[in-house]
């Protein structure tokens, strides 16, 4: 397969915090990465790294083999939004309300292709028909005639009217309904042919359903990741959070869940040790033991050979 986009050994500090550390991740092309974790995970500093709003403080990221984090603002510019795109957090607020939707939608293709009025005007209409809106309606509409479903699928049909080589969706589908819901689901596997996807959501469903692997991320440091990994979660955190979803269904699983405090203080080991159950002394110092198993990667010291040996004699 086509590696898209390359992140390897990631940090990024913003303020007196480390928000991504050294974080490792690929992408392919028409593939979907779902990156699932808690609110202040560092998920969408990780997007906005990858499009280069932020400075980093180690590691490099590749882009179709060419490395990008070094690139100025300059030359930058000239990707961004057009070969890798994202669909920003609450990006449907960030209509400027005095300009009607179907221009706004259009930008990128003026700023990026040049193209002609008409071909862009053709190009905005297909995309709204492919998101269930009513393409006249929208074209002309002002944002705050629009509902916040309408607006959030107008801010994707914006993300990715130049389709992108990268797509990244950042908690997209807070405002819609199950329907549309499904309608930008399918939009977003017609893309996937051509694009790598990260979609960047809570919603453990939504994963299930698009992405073809998936990252778990906590305090900044993806803990499991893999394919199918929701169905079958062996990192504690991954357990932790699958049987936190499981409590609110009927199909309710007996899982014992400890009580969670989250923390945000710095430490130099495994996320998750102020709150597992198994959590060793090791687990405070460093970040868990990385075993590549055969569908995924973890991040535990559970899994250290060395640790598994010294059960076996106890
Ligand atoms: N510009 C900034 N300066 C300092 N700290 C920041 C900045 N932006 C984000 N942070 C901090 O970085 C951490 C990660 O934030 P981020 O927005 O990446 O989280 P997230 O995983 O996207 O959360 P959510 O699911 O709520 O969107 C948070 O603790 C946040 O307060
Ligand atoms: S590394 Fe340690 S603290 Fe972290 S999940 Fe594994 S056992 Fe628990
Ligand atoms: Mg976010």
């Amino acid at each position: 397969m086509d590696k898209l986009l390359k992140i390897k050994n990631l940090s990024v500090r913003l303020g007196e915090k480390e928000v991504v550390k050294n974080l490792s991740m690929d992408i392919y092309r028409g593939e979907v990465v779902a990156l699932v974790g808690e609110s202040g995970s560092g998920k969408s500093t990780l997007a906005r790294t990858i499009m280069g709003f932020h400075n980093i403080s180690k590691g490099e990221i590749f882009f179709k083999n060419r490395r990008i984090d070094i690139l100025g603002d300059k030359e930058y510019s000239k990707i961004r939004g057009k070969e890798i795109a994202m669909v920003f957090q609450n990006s449907m607020n960030a209509f400027n309300p005095t300009i009607r939707t179907g221009g706004q939608i259009g930008e990128p293709l003026y700023l990026h292709t040049g193209e002609k009025k008409s071909s862009v005007f053709e190009k905005v209409y297909t995309a709204l028909g492919k998101l269930n809106l009513d393409k006249k309606r929208t074209y002309s509409s002002f944002p705050h005639e629009l509902s916040g479903g309408m607006k959030q699928r107008a801010a994707f049909a914006m993300g990715s009217i130049c389709d992108p080589e990268i797509l990244i969706l950042d908690e997209i589908t807070t405002a819609i309904d199950i329907v549309n819901f499904r309608t930008i689901i399918n939009s977003v596997k017609q893309k996937r042919k051509e694009t790598g996807v990260l979609l960047i959501t809570h919603n453990m469903n939504l994963a299930r359903a698009l992405a073809d692997r998936i990252a778990i991320i906590k305090n900044g440091i993806i803990i499991e990741e893999g394919v199918n990994i929701l169905n079958d979660p062996l990192h504690p955190y991954t357990k932790l959070l699958v049987s936190s979803e499981l409590t609110t269904s009927c199909k309710r699983k007996e899982i014992k869940i400890p009580v969670y405090n989250k923390t945000d203080i710095e430490s130099d080991g495994c996320p998750f040790a102020p709150n597992c159950f198994d959590a060793m002394k090791i687990c405070l110092e460093k970040v868990g033991y990385e075993i590549k198993l055969e569908n995924r990667t973890i991040r535990c010291w559970q899994y250290d050979p060395k640790w598994l040996r010294r059960q076996d004699c106890e």
